[in-house]
Protein backbone atom coordinates (compact mmCIF):
# COMPACT_ATOMS: atom_id res chain seq x y z
CA UNK A 1 0.00 0.00 0.00
CA UNK A 2 1.34 3.23 -1.10
CA UNK A 3 1.04 6.13 1.34
CA UNK A 4 1.31 9.74 0.35
CA UNK A 5 1.86 12.54 2.44
CA UNK A 6 1.87 15.93 1.57
CA UNK A 7 2.90 19.13 3.08
CA UNK A 8 1.28 22.32 1.46
CA UNK A 9 0.13 25.63 3.05
CA UNK A 10 -3.07 24.63 0.44
CA UNK A 11 -5.06 21.63 2.11
CA UNK A 12 -8.12 22.44 0.30
CA UNK A 13 -6.69 22.65 -3.22
CA UNK A 14 -5.25 18.92 -2.65
CA UNK A 15 -8.18 17.73 -1.60
CA UNK A 16 -10.22 19.02 -4.40
CA UNK A 17 -8.27 16.62 -6.73
CA UNK A 18 -7.33 13.74 -4.70
CA UNK A 19 -11.17 13.22 -4.42
CA UNK A 20 -11.77 13.30 -8.24
CA UNK A 21 -12.31 10.54 -10.57
CA UNK A 22 -9.64 7.19 -10.86
CA UNK A 23 -7.47 8.78 -7.80
CA UNK A 24 -10.67 9.01 -5.63
CA UNK A 25 -11.16 5.63 -6.37
CA UNK A 26 -8.15 4.81 -5.76
CA UNK A 27 -8.39 5.97 -2.39
CA UNK A 28 -11.88 4.52 -1.69
CA UNK A 29 -10.69 1.24 -2.78
CA UNK A 30 -7.72 1.58 -0.61
CA UNK A 31 -5.41 0.99 -3.06
CA UNK A 32 -3.39 4.14 -2.21
CA UNK A 33 -3.86 6.43 1.22
CA UNK A 34 -3.04 10.17 1.33
CA UNK A 35 -2.65 12.51 4.21
CA UNK A 36 -2.95 15.90 3.58
CA UNK A 37 -1.02 17.91 6.30
CA UNK A 38 -1.21 21.73 6.45
CA UNK A 39 2.24 23.37 7.37
CA UNK A 40 0.04 26.36 9.11
CA UNK A 41 -0.70 24.33 11.67
CA UNK A 42 2.68 23.76 12.89
CA UNK A 43 3.80 27.43 13.17
CA UNK A 44 4.67 28.64 16.64
CA UNK A 45 4.16 31.75 15.92
CA UNK A 46 1.76 34.04 17.88
CA UNK A 47 0.03 35.17 14.40
CA UNK A 48 0.14 32.25 12.31
CA UNK A 49 2.82 33.46 10.65
CA UNK A 50 5.10 30.58 8.32
CA UNK A 51 7.26 32.94 5.79
CA UNK A 52 9.87 36.29 6.05
CA UNK A 53 11.86 38.44 4.59
CA UNK A 54 15.08 36.64 3.16
CA UNK A 55 18.35 37.68 4.62
CA UNK A 56 20.27 39.85 2.39
CA UNK A 57 17.35 40.89 0.97
CA UNK A 58 15.65 40.24 -2.44
CA UNK A 59 11.91 40.10 -3.88
CA UNK A 60 9.11 38.45 -2.06
CA UNK A 61 9.06 36.36 1.20
CA UNK A 62 10.55 32.92 2.25
CA UNK A 63 8.36 29.53 3.70
CA UNK A 64 10.47 29.32 7.42
CA UNK A 65 11.95 26.10 8.34
CA UNK A 66 10.30 25.60 11.70
CA UNK A 67 6.72 24.98 10.37
CA UNK A 68 7.80 23.07 7.59
CA UNK A 69 10.17 20.51 10.23
CA UNK A 70 8.03 19.97 12.94
CA UNK A 71 5.06 19.01 9.67
CA UNK A 72 7.59 16.98 8.80
CA UNK A 73 8.08 15.45 12.46
CA UNK A 74 4.27 15.08 12.85
CA UNK A 75 4.56 12.60 9.88
CA UNK A 76 7.48 10.93 10.80
CA UNK A 77 5.96 10.20 13.81
CA UNK A 78 3.21 8.15 12.84
CA UNK A 79 4.99 6.09 10.25
CA UNK A 80 7.22 3.10 10.52
CA UNK A 81 9.73 3.99 7.50
CA UNK A 82 12.25 5.97 8.74
CA UNK A 83 13.57 7.33 5.72
CA UNK A 84 10.81 7.51 3.53
CA UNK A 85 11.26 9.40 0.15
CA UNK A 86 10.77 12.97 0.67
CA UNK A 87 10.35 15.08 -2.36
CA UNK A 88 10.49 19.17 -3.21
CA UNK A 89 8.50 19.74 -6.01
CA UNK A 90 10.80 22.42 -7.36
CA UNK A 91 11.52 23.90 -11.12
CA UNK A 92 14.95 22.78 -9.51
CA UNK A 93 14.64 19.32 -9.58
CA UNK A 94 15.44 16.38 -12.08
CA UNK A 95 13.02 16.26 -14.95
CA UNK A 96 9.65 13.86 -13.95
CA UNK A 97 9.50 11.11 -16.04
CA UNK A 98 7.14 7.95 -16.65
CA UNK A 99 10.38 5.76 -15.28
CA UNK A 100 10.06 7.73 -12.18
CA UNK A 101 6.62 7.35 -11.79
CA UNK A 102 7.28 3.63 -12.09
CA UNK A 103 10.09 3.36 -9.33
CA UNK A 104 8.21 5.53 -6.98
CA UNK A 105 5.37 3.33 -7.39
CA UNK A 106 7.33 0.76 -5.61
CA UNK A 107 7.47 2.77 -2.16
CA UNK A 108 5.55 2.20 0.99
CA UNK A 109 5.44 6.23 1.88
CA UNK A 110 6.32 9.12 -0.57
CA UNK A 111 6.50 12.99 1.60
CA UNK A 112 5.80 15.78 -1.20
CA UNK A 113 6.30 18.84 -0.09
CA UNK A 114 4.90 22.04 -1.52
CA UNK A 115 6.92 25.49 -1.44
CA UNK A 116 4.95 28.53 -2.07
CA UNK A 117 5.82 32.32 -2.43
CA UNK A 118 9.52 33.35 -3.66
CA UNK A 119 10.67 29.58 -1.89
CA UNK A 120 11.97 27.67 1.21
CA UNK A 121 14.92 28.21 3.82
CA UNK A 122 17.55 26.42 2.16
CA UNK A 123 18.78 24.57 5.69
CA UNK A 124 15.48 22.79 5.79
CA UNK A 125 15.75 21.45 2.92
CA UNK A 126 19.02 20.05 3.05
CA UNK A 127 17.74 18.68 6.36
CA UNK A 128 14.49 16.49 4.88
CA UNK A 129 14.73 16.21 1.34
CA UNK A 130 15.63 13.48 -0.51
CA UNK A 131 14.42 13.92 -4.13
CA UNK A 132 13.70 17.51 -5.65
CA UNK A 133 11.91 17.24 -9.03
CA UNK A 134 10.36 19.53 -11.73
CA UNK A 135 7.82 18.68 -14.23
CA UNK A 136 8.61 20.87 -16.27
CA UNK A 137 10.79 23.85 -17.72
CA UNK A 138 8.28 26.30 -16.65
CA UNK A 139 7.66 28.07 -13.57
CA UNK A 140 3.92 27.80 -11.42
CA UNK A 141 3.21 29.86 -8.49
CA UNK A 142 3.27 26.92 -5.55
CA UNK A 143 3.87 23.70 -5.53
CA UNK A 144 0.71 21.91 -5.57
CA UNK A 145 -0.46 21.56 -9.17
CA UNK A 146 3.21 19.62 -9.66
CA UNK A 147 2.86 17.13 -6.02
CA UNK A 148 -0.20 16.70 -7.68
CA UNK A 149 0.73 15.84 -11.07
CA UNK A 150 3.57 13.38 -8.87
CA UNK A 151 0.95 11.70 -7.39
CA UNK A 152 -1.55 11.21 -10.32
CA UNK A 153 1.11 9.60 -12.11
CA UNK A 154 2.77 7.42 -9.65
CA UNK A 155 -0.52 6.17 -8.42
CA UNK A 156 -1.61 4.75 -12.12
CA UNK A 157 1.43 2.88 -11.97
CA UNK A 158 0.28 1.22 -8.26
CA UNK A 159 -1.29 -2.78 -9.19
CA UNK A 160 -5.24 -2.48 -8.97
CA UNK A 161 -5.36 1.23 -9.45
CA UNK A 162 -6.11 1.10 -13.39
CA UNK A 163 -8.22 -2.25 -14.10
CA UNK A 164 -5.78 -5.27 -15.75
CA UNK A 165 -7.23 -4.25 -19.63
CA UNK A 166 -5.11 -1.01 -19.10
CA UNK A 167 -2.24 -1.25 -16.96
CA UNK A 168 0.12 1.26 -16.72
CA UNK A 169 2.96 -1.33 -17.77
CA UNK A 170 2.23 -1.73 -21.24
CA UNK A 171 1.86 1.59 -22.49
CA UNK A 172 2.90 4.48 -24.12
CA UNK A 173 5.93 6.38 -23.20
CA UNK A 174 7.09 3.05 -20.51
CA UNK A 175 8.61 2.21 -24.49
CA UNK A 176 9.44 5.71 -25.53
CA UNK A 177 6.55 5.69 -28.18
CA UNK A 178 3.54 7.94 -28.05
CA UNK A 179 0.12 6.21 -28.81
CA UNK A 180 -1.55 5.42 -31.96
CA UNK A 181 -4.42 7.00 -33.32
CA UNK A 182 -7.51 5.76 -32.15
CA UNK A 183 -11.37 5.29 -33.69
CA UNK A 184 -14.41 4.70 -32.27
CA UNK A 185 -18.47 4.59 -34.00
CA UNK A 186 -19.09 5.87 -36.75
CA UNK A 187 -16.97 4.63 -39.52
CA UNK A 188 -17.64 7.91 -40.95
CA UNK A 189 -17.55 11.32 -39.81
CA UNK A 190 -17.49 14.51 -41.94
CA UNK A 191 -16.02 12.62 -44.59
CA UNK A 192 -13.20 11.00 -42.48
CA UNK A 193 -13.35 7.22 -42.58
CA UNK A 194 -12.11 4.91 -40.44
CA UNK A 195 -8.78 3.40 -41.66
CA UNK A 196 -9.70 0.28 -43.22
CA UNK A 197 -7.59 -2.28 -41.43
CA UNK A 198 -9.05 -1.64 -38.49
CA UNK A 199 -12.46 -3.05 -39.39
CA UNK A 200 -10.71 -6.04 -41.29
CA UNK A 201 -10.89 -7.98 -38.29
CA UNK A 202 -6.56 -9.23 -38.84
CA UNK A 203 -5.09 -8.75 -35.52
CA UNK A 204 -1.68 -9.44 -36.36
CA UNK A 205 -2.07 -6.63 -39.02
CA UNK A 206 -4.02 -4.20 -36.64
CA UNK A 207 -1.01 -4.86 -34.43
CA UNK A 208 1.65 -3.96 -37.30
CA UNK A 209 -0.26 -1.50 -38.75
CA UNK A 210 -0.90 0.38 -34.60
CA UNK A 211 2.93 -0.09 -34.07
CA UNK A 212 3.89 1.74 -37.10
CA UNK A 213 2.10 4.11 -36.65
CA UNK A 214 3.28 4.91 -32.81
CA UNK A 215 6.45 5.09 -34.55
CA UNK A 216 5.70 7.73 -36.81
CA UNK A 217 3.58 9.94 -34.85
CA UNK A 218 6.68 9.92 -32.26
CA UNK A 219 9.33 10.06 -34.80
CA UNK A 220 7.18 13.81 -36.05
CA UNK A 221 6.21 14.73 -32.95
CA UNK A 222 9.39 14.42 -30.39
CA UNK A 223 12.16 12.97 -32.30
CA UNK A 224 13.78 13.42 -28.69
CA UNK A 225 11.77 10.51 -27.92
CA UNK A 226 12.10 8.51 -30.75
CA UNK A 227 16.15 8.92 -30.30
CA UNK A 228 15.62 6.83 -27.23
CA UNK A 229 13.30 4.91 -28.92
CA UNK A 230 16.54 3.83 -31.35
CA UNK A 231 18.72 3.67 -28.75
CA UNK A 232 16.83 2.07 -25.46
CA UNK A 233 13.23 1.11 -26.79
N1 LIG B 1 7.00 24.66 -8.53
C1 LIG B 1 6.84 25.72 -9.36
N2 LIG B 1 7.05 25.37 -10.63
C2 LIG B 1 7.34 24.04 -10.64
C3 LIG B 1 7.66 23.08 -11.64
N3 LIG B 1 7.73 23.41 -12.92
N4 LIG B 1 7.90 21.82 -11.27
C4 LIG B 1 7.86 21.48 -9.98
N5 LIG B 1 7.57 22.32 -8.98
C5 LIG B 1 7.32 23.59 -9.30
Amino acid sequence: MLNFHVLTLFPDMIDNILKTSIIGRAIANGHILTEVVNIRDFTNSKHKKVDDYPYGGGAGMLLQAQPIYDAYLSIMNNIKDKAPRVVYVTPQGKLFNQQMAKELAEEENIVLLCGHYEGIDERVLLEIVTDNISIGDYVLTGGELPAMVVVDAVSRMVPGVLSNASSGENESLSNFLLEYPQYSRPEVWQDRRVPEILLSGDHAKIDKWRCEQAVMRTKERRPDLYEKYLNEG
